[in-house]
């Protein structure tokens, strides 16, 4: 009892020196103490101080504001991690329940060029990453843009700090990426993933977290929504307003990283604004209204926003077919042996062909709207050479519900009568016998024969659809990760106090971001605006 009452009264002399020592730094060392008082939370001030009261070190990061992060994808973490190096406290607000936001869901990997993990596996030396990004962004790379708008300088900067950005990982975040996978679009193989079983994107987000969170100027706070951009009479931005939950609204003064992500789950808000012919289409993303909103109330100037990615299969859950979120049917299906079916029962494409075209040919095809989805039928089939092959995967989907496993017999007669066909063109192709018309040279590991001999065989179906994957347009922002407004006569400036990166941004990809791009720009630039973001408040 008696130790109890004298640590309560240690507590409160701590607080009230605390107390009375950060309001006098504020009235001293802060000309804008006024303001600093109004919108800074009281709670705010005793969190620091609760650290270490005595501290003249933790008195000054108690007066100063911090670099506030909206977003906690990988572009909110590696801003957040710059930040707290250069000498900033940080605040980490998101609106899910849970960290992560997409990046979390990234399973193929992350860009480096020039890398000791390519090297490694014989690939001395990779000088192509610039000029593939260029051509993938298409006649994007040299349309007109806003003003500000550097693509090179972008794209430089993206390609040139790739090797460091995997670095950093690698060493300072400790994620395993050693082994590097050739994608689409890439001419030598640089997407860098780990060898163990959890997909990248969990990997780097959970070890960044984890960092973070050892930090004590760190703080993450989940459920909480950003709902405004607080500005001054100088049209700087100040801080943020949001609010947890049902909860009261709040005020939060500081320098601000916009790391919202993107709005391929927009379907029905922005999405449909930008591209009204993909209204409503399921996504690979969670579904959520996207928040660019909060930077167009402040003027801020647009790029490419009508780039949107598409994704030819996702997966319909036979459970929830009409939900809007889907999850991602990886290409290594179709390229270890897979095919696709329309509505009918019959092959339609060449299924190895690009992105693009095999979500162009399926969406020629009638869709159907399920609840408010509009999607489309087609049926995914892997026969067992190719099941085996994608054993990893496929265990995963059969458990989701969202691949099952049948015998041919148990097949449509449509099915069947394409699944002969198929098997024995490829049993054919060996013998150079005969081409497929749909133009498919590599056949994966397919080995199911056709006929009789196959109706007892085990393959692997699930039902697909085309996928708004990912958006390329966003926020105009510059080499220091700037967020730009518009001015009169289609000139920009940055707007002070607010900085953005990941895929809130646009500018980087063009028409068609390759994949492993996307949580490069996150930790490229997000440590780009996390530092200056930093700078603001920390001062030289
Ligand atoms: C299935 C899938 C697989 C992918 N695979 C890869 C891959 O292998 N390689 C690759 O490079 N890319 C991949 N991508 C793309 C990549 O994951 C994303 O583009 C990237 O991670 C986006 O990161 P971000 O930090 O910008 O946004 P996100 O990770 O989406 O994070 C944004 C966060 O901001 C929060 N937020 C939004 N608005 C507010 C608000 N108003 N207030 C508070 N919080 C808010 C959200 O809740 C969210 O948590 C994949 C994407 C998906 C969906
Ligand atoms: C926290 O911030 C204070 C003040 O900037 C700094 O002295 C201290 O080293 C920081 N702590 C960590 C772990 O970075």
């Amino acid at each position: 009892m008696r130790i109890r009452r004298s640590r309560l009264h240690l507590i409160l002399i701590s607080f009230t020196i605390g107390f009375i020592t950060a309001i006098l730094c504020m009235v001293f060392f802060r000309p804008s103490f006024a303001t600093g008082l109004r919108l800074s939370r009281i709670p705010i001030i005793f969190g620091k101080l609760n650290h270490n009261p005595f501290s003249t070190t933790g008195m000054a990061s108690g007066s100063k504001k911090p670099v506030i992060v909206v977003g906690s994808g990988l572009a909110g973490l590696s801003a957040a991690y710059e930040a707290l190096k250069a000498g900033a406290s940080v605040r980490m607000l998101d609106r899910a329940p849970k960290p992560g936001g997409n990046s979390i869901k990234a399973s193929s990997g992350i860009n480096g060029a020039g890398t000791r993990f390519q090297h490694a596996q014989g690939i001395s030396q990779d000088d192509t990453f610039y000029a593939d990004t260029v051509r993938s962004a298409g006649r994007r790379f040299t349309e007109a843009s806003p003003a500000g708008v550097d693509r090179k300088a972008l794209v430089e900067l993206l390609t040139g700090r790739s090797e460091s950005a995997v670095n950093w990982l690698a060493d300072e975040v400790s994620v395993d990426l050693s082994v590097v996978a050739q994608l689409g679009g890439h001419s030598v193989p640089r997407t860098h993933r780990g060898g163990g079983k959890l997909p990248p994107g969990a990997a780097i987000v959970s070890a960044l977290l984890e960092k973070l969170k050892a930090n004590p100027n760190f703080s993450l706070e989940n459920s909480a929504e950003v709902d405004e951009l607080l500005t001054g009479s100088d049209d700087a931005v100040k801080g943020v307003g949001y609010h947890v939950s049902e909860g009261e609204a709040q005020e939060l003064e500081g320098a601000v990283v916009f790391a919202a992500g993107g709005f391929a789950g927009d379907a029905h808000g922005l999405l449909s604004k930008h591209r009204p012919d993909l209204a409503g289409m399921p996504s690979t993303n969670e579904a959520r209204p996207a928040s660019h909103g909060l930077l167009a109330s402040l003027g801020a100037a647009f790029v490419d926003m009508d780039s949107v990615q598409i994704h030819p299969t996702g997966f319909v859950d036979p459970k929830d077919p009409g939900s809007a979120y889907k999850f991602l049917a990886a290409e290594a299906l179709r390229g270890e042996g897979g095919i696709l079916l329309s509505s009918t029962g019959e092959r339609f494409i060449n299924e190895l062909n690009t992105r693009d075209v095999v979500s162009d040919a399926i969406m020629a095809m009638q869709h159907s709207t399920v609840g408010s989805t509009r999607q489309w039928d087609v049926t995914l089939l892997l026969d067992p050479g190719a099941c085996e092959v994608a054993a990893s995967h496929i265990g995963f989907y059969v458990w989701k519900g969202l691949v099952q496993k049948k015998k041919v017999k148990d097949l449509s007669p449509e099915i069947i009568a394409s699944v002969d066909k198929y098997a024995a063109l490829v049993a054919s192709s060996s013998k150079s016998e005969s081409v497929d018309p749909l133009g498919r040279k590599a056949f994966g590991h397919w080995r199911l024969p056709p006929g009789e001999a196959n109706r007892d065989e085990e393959v692997c179906v699930g039902t697909v659809t085309p996928v708004v994957h990912f958006t390329m347009g966003g926020v105009a922002f510059d080499t220091q990760a700037r967020v730009l407004r518009s001015k009169e006569g289609g000139e920009t400036t940055p707007i002070a106090g607010l900085w953005a990166a990941g895929e809130i941004t646009g500018g980087i990809h063009g028409a068609n971001r390759l994949g492993g791009s996307s949580l490069l720009e996150c930790a490229v630039f997000g440590r780009i605006a996390g530092a200056e973001a930093a700078k603001s408040v920390v001062g030289v």
